[in-house]
């Protein structure tokens, strides 16, 4: 009988495969399966090991109970396929062949309420699952990505050893990885790193296009720009990658000018949205990046409105600086998927460490940035993002700026979603009396919804005199 191999791998798309290139590279023995699909799928595995030398000593398969069966006990099984129903396929068609106490881990971007599902339902089989949130792309997934987990305790104590290896270490030497909490924490906190991701890029294309109409703007003026943030506070990965895009050029043209204005999504900016709403946590900027790719896929819409709604474009607003607005903007991001991440602990008792999330993203994740790792420093003493120093002296320098860059996009017709969210976050969240009394009249106005009065010292209905 063949020695056994450590770590199962399942689905062997380009997040599935450069994560068995990771744990090859780290010693990791490794049995490797794609399903076969004649015609379009066949040998998949096999061929992967072929093609990458790191690979040579894994196992490839394409009969799921041969591929169970070379593992060493207990199993550790690592499903890499795209979210959604296929991963309860799989689970359905796996468990008959594990044994009890085998580990199942979904490494895949599933929604959090599916992963507490299909953990408690294989707890009552025995079977140890892990959700675990999985960041940085496919350069992330083979030099080290950040690692959010959670589910069965025990099963991250069993796989801890070999995640920490293939995960991506921070300024310090620290791994990108840690246990969140049971059921799906690994999952909520990666589907809110997707939010501030979300906000991040569409910050920067708000930047971006703020830029671009401007005399004395270019691409390349837009991407030195870009470059000379990226040595200072402001630096990120998302921010560099922009930079780097913008050099592109294909027959002298910037490549960039090719792509058609419609964004796509996958699903998290979606779960994120909803989960605020439903949290009651304002989280107006995810919210605004994801209607802003909603909106661009009216293509031809926007077109045809372009041309029946002209802009009262303005040309006597001159640019101002941009670089505070940009950065308050990006603390108010962190500032709501960090409340979020907050309400959330509180509301399914997951033991999350704001401080740990943030070590976790500071390197690996799409979301790393200097920000990241300065925000990990501070939490320690403080509770929430806009409580932090830092924050309140880019305020207190760039408030001014900030209405300038508002009211030069709105003289010149920019959409800036994210941009006005956080002023309109900010703006409401630092205001003393609210308009919310008048909400409270008219509810009760209409429906005897009933309200508390200023100087009311017990809880209790009232109702106004149109009673
Ligand atoms: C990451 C990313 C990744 C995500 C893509 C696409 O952290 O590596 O969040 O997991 O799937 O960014 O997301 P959208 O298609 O929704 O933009």
């Amino acid at each position: 009988m063949n020695k056994k191999v450590s770590w199962g791998v399942l689905g062997m798309g380009v997040m599935g495969l450069n994560l068995s290139r990771n744990f090859a590279d780290q010693g990791i023995s490794l049995a490797l399966y794609n399903r076969f699909m004649k015609g379009s799928e066949e040998q998949v595995a096999l061929k992967k090991i072929k093609t990458y030398p790191e690979l040579n000593s894994a196992l490839p398969f394409e009969s799921l109970d041969l591929f169970v069966a070379a593992i060493e006990s207990p199993r550790k099984i690592l499903i890499m396929l795209p979210a959604g129903p296929i991963i309860d396929k799989i689970i359905d068609d796996i468990i008959p062949l594990l044994d009890e106490k085998d580990i199942l881990i979904d490494g895949g971007n599933s929604h959090y309420n599916d992963t507490g599902k299909r953990f408690l339902s294989l707890a009552k089989k025995g079977i140890r699952f892990l959700g675990i949130g999985i960041s940085g792309g496919k350069i992330g997934a083979l030099k080290g990505p950040s690692l959010m987990v959670g589910g069965d305790r025990k099963a991250y104590h069993i796989v801890s050893k070999d995640l920490l290896k293939i995960a991506a270490k921070n300024i310090n030497g620290k791994p990108c990885c840690g246990y969140l909490g049971s059921g799906g924490a690994g999952h909520y906190v990666k589907m809110v790193h997707n939010g501030i991701e979300y906000a991040e890029m569409q910050l920067i294309a708000e930047i971006f296009e703020i830029c671009l109409p401007h005399a004395d703007s270019n691409l390349e003026s837009i991407q030195n720009l870009f470059k000379s943030w990226q040595n200072s506070s402001s630096e990120s990965y998302l921010l560099g990658i922009s930079s780097e895009i913008l050099s592109y050029k294909q027959a002298g043209e910037p490549y960039i000018n090719r792509i058609l204005d419609q964004a796509s999504n996958k699903g998290t900016g979606a779960w994120v949205t909803a989960s605020g709403a439903l949290a009651g946590s304002p989280n107006n900027l995810m919210t605004a990046a994801l209607h802003a790719r909603f909106t661009s896929s009216f293509q031809s819409l926007r077109k045809k409105n372009s041309i029946e709604y002209p802009s009262l474009a303005s040309n006597n607003v001159t640019l101002p600086n941009l670089k505070k607005t940009y950065d308050i903007c990006r603390w108010i991001n962190h500032h709501q998927g960090f409340e979020m991440i907050q309400q959330a602990k509180d509301t399914y008792k997951w033991n999350l460490s704001l401080e740990n999330i943030a070590l976790i993203w500071s390197e690996g994740s799409i979301i790393k940035s200097k920000l990241m790792n300065q925000l990990k420093l501070l939490f320690p003493d403080a509770n929430s993002v806009m409580e932090m120093s830092p924050f309140k002296k880019l305020v207190s320098k760039g408030q001014k700026e900030w209405m300038d860059v508002l009211i030069y996009s709105i003289g010149k017709g920019i959409p800036t979603p994210c941009i006005s969210s956080a002023w309109n976050y900010f703006k409401a969240i630092t205001q003393a009396r609210s308009s919310a009394y008048l909400i409270q009249a008219q509810r009760d106005f209409f429906g005897s919804h009933g309200f508390n009065l200023i100087d009311q010292k017990e809880e209790g209905k009232n109702h106004g005199p149109w009673a």
